[in-house]
């Protein structure tokens, strides 16, 4: 009998796996000396978003060469040693292995009699592990940070209900319900507020220190003021590593002010919660094991391969009852609930994996030990950048991204600075040399590294500072 397209005799299968492999291996060999960035060629751009889909099956060795010629050529740049951007961290190559093992096992993560059931099960004790969270605790590994916080967010609305959440939503609740953040706060926050129904009005962003960190005062009085116009605050969420700066939020003195008023308190932990496994950073957390709920992301500093985030939820019974329904198609008798009912998703990706295979080839103090270096390199980047005439730093918190700007003495016009640096990014990041992002801290623009890569070396610290260097003098001549 003929076999469909769609099925590959094990030999065809072995080929072209083989044939990937190798690619990416090569690709492996060459990531420290290729540009970090190559700049999507507009043909190329057409060619990929005018792809017909023929009624006749396209050869895969022809679909390989495409995706050899046309999109590896063109990644966001996160391998290379030189990348500085967002939160994006390189995968490591251990990771990309099991992300292959998993896609081809296919199994949904969801059901409790199969083995990736248990995988995500011991994913998920170590990492309450990690962070001091009691046996209580429950969790999901999720697409990514924002959905974390999300879920988050969601367990604490069906616990702070005073009406029936489930049954009859924010209609119920006697008085409208506020959550408080710092100004720093990621923007997936105000997502959540506005998907679960609070508003982004009841999101208050509460004002930061001269380090960024929420004003712990501040919150107090934001509480207060809600409370004497009649609304109800309900929950804090405090970061633990900002996405602009990398601060992390006083944790403990936030965990007593919630514990005073009866608040929850989640902390997005995406960017930074991982830096706990740090012996320098860990002081920085006091406080992050009295939490009720923490996002924080494997695909970041734990280098899985994107997508992977993490929620922990401290009471677990809480998390099944704000998203439990087993509808009878879905019944068992399996001691284990299945973890559809912990989350959004029925159909789940067999996220764990990778973590779990990843988490262990490197092992905790090999962990300890890559994060660590992560923020000494940051570090590292502050003195040289202080030492030079040609730079000034602006920010930089405990953990590992810095903030500075271009400045050359005497230069002291604040919009010109702005556009400089702006321009001078743009080129730099375009040269190939070294790839870097920006933000706005009090109103100005700031260049801005974040090293969570562990090909970084001190070498390529300084081919960022001179890659900037050489752009900023371009533009300004
Ligand atoms: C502090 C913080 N929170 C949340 C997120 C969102 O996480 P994700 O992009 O995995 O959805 C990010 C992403 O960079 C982040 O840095």
């Amino acid at each position: 009998m003929e076999r469909p397209p769609i099925d590959l005799s094990s030999d065809e299968f072995r080929r072209l796996g083989h044939q990937i492999i190798d690619l990416l291996a090569d690709q492996l060999a060459g990531v420290r000396d290729a540009p970090v960035r190559r700049v999507l060629p507009d043909e190329v751009r057409d060619r990929l978003l005018n792809t017909r889909l023929n009624d006749a099956p396209a050869s895969p060795g022809a679909l390989i060469e495409q995706v050899k010629n046309d999109i590896l050529p063109y990644p966001l740049g996160n391998q290379s040693p030189r990348f500085f951007g967002w939160v994006n961290s390189p995968p490591a190559p251990f990771g990309v292995l099991a992300e292959l093992l998993a896609a081809a096992h296919d199994a949904p993560a969801v059901n409790s009699d199969i083995a990736a059931y248990f995988v995500e099960m011991a994913v998920i004790r170590w990492m309450r592990t990690l962070f001091r969270f009691p046996a209580t605790t429950g969790g999901l590994l999720t697409s990514g940070g924002s959905v974390a916080n999300l879920i988050g967010l969601a367990a604490m609305r069906h616990m702070m209900s005073q009406g029936n959440m489930r049954r009859l939503g924010m209609t119920a609740e006697p008085a409208r319900m506020v959550i408080y953040t710092s100004m720093q706060g990621h923007s997936c926050i105000q997502k959540a507020a506005e998907l679960l129904g609070f508003g982004d009005e009841h999101l208050r962003r509460i004002p930061v220190d001269s380090q960024y960190r929420m004003d712990v005062a501040a919150l107090r009085q934001a509480v207060e003021r809600d409370r004497a116009n009649g609304l109800r605050p309900v929950a804090v969420v405090a970061s633990a590593g900002t996405v602009n700066s990398g601060a992390i939020d006083p944790l403990d003195a936030i965990a007593d002010v919630c514990a005073d008023e009866a608040l929850w308190l989640h902390v997005d932990g995406a960017y930074g919660g991982f830096g706990i496994l740090s012996p320098e950073a860990a002081p920085h957390y006091k406080g992050i094991e009295r939490v009720d709920s923490l996002a924080i992301d494997p695909h970041k500093w734990l280098y899985a391969p994107i997508e992977a985030g993490c929620v922990l939820v401290r009471d677990g019974d809480l998390l099944r009852s704000a998203f439990g329904v087993a509808p009878s198609y879905l019944q068992h008798d399996s001691p284990y609930p299945w973890l559809s009912e912990f989350g959004i998703q029925q159909t789940r990706g067999f996220k764990a994996l990778k973590v779990w295979m990843t988490l262990q080839q490197v092992g905790l103090q090999g962990y300890r030990d890559l994060i660590s270096a992560d923020i000494a390199h940051a570090k590292a980047l502050q003195a040289k950048i202080q030492a030079r005439p040609d730079f000034a730093l602006i920010a930089a918190g405990p953990l590992s991204i810095t903030c500075f700007r271009y400045q050359l003495p005497g230069m002291t016009d604040e919009a010109a600075l702005d556009a400089l640096n702006k321009a001078l990014l743009k080129r730099m990041n375009a040269s190939g040399k070294a790839f870097m992002t920006s933000t706005e801290l009090k109103g100005r623009f700031v260049l801005r590294a974040c090293i969570v890569n562990f090909r970084t070396t001190d070498a390529d610290l300084d081919a960022l500072l001179d890659a900037a260097a050489e752009a900023g003098k371009e533009v300004k001549s």
